[in-house]
């Protein structure tokens, strides 16, 4: 095989890939969507749990995990709540959301950047200065995008 038809074949495979992604975000219908995002956001909850059980543990570098589990998800929030998937039965999520979408993508950039900077303050083994930027984390980027975008919650 020549090295053309190879880097073609590389090519077409990555198209493909990214057609498939595609069709994966606009295919999810709301139900499935809504399930997802609370399933990602009960992981988030769990990692900040670790993270506050290890820090009065002492366990300080064992948190990188658990942050980077916070940058890999925080990047994910966007692309579950796609337009209209909207259920005041089943979800907290407000319809502000979407009016102030780049508002909303934007806490979770923030979520993103804020958990990598943990991770790797985290390795530092700094105890201090890890549990205040876990606090600040939490302060910044899940604290005010509830307080946005997050309705009451549902009486059952
Ligand atoms: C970009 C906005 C955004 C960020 C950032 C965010 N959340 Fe959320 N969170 C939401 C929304 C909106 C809901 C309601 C989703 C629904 O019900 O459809 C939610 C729901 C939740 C729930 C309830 C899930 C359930 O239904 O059982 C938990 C727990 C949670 N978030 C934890 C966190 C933690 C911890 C962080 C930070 C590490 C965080 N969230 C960051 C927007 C955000």
């Amino acid at each position: 095989m020549t090295r053309m038809p190879f880097r073609i074949a590389l090519v077409v495979a990555s198209a493909l890939a990214v057609v498939a992604y595609a069709s994966a975000q606009s295919s999810m219908s709301a139900p499935d969507a809504i399930t997802a995002r609370q399933q990602l956001m009960k992981d988030q909850g769990a990692a900040m749990r670790s993270i506050s059980q290890k820090g009065k543990a002492g366990d300080i570098m064992a948190i990188a995990v658990d942050a980077e589990t916070l940058a890999r998800t925080a990047n994910q929030i966007p692309a579950l709540f796609p337009p209209g998937s909207i259920d005041p039965a089943t979800s907290r999520a407000k319809p502000e959301i979407w009016e102030k979408w780049s508002e909303f993508e934007g806490h979770a950039k923030d979520l993103n950047t804020k958990a990598m900077r943990l991770a790797a303050t985290a390795r530092t083994g700094d105890a201090g200065a890890t549990m205040g930027a876990a606090t600040d984390l939490g302060r910044t980027t899940c604290g005010p995008c509830h307080e946005a975008f997050r309705g009451p919650e549902i009486k059952k």
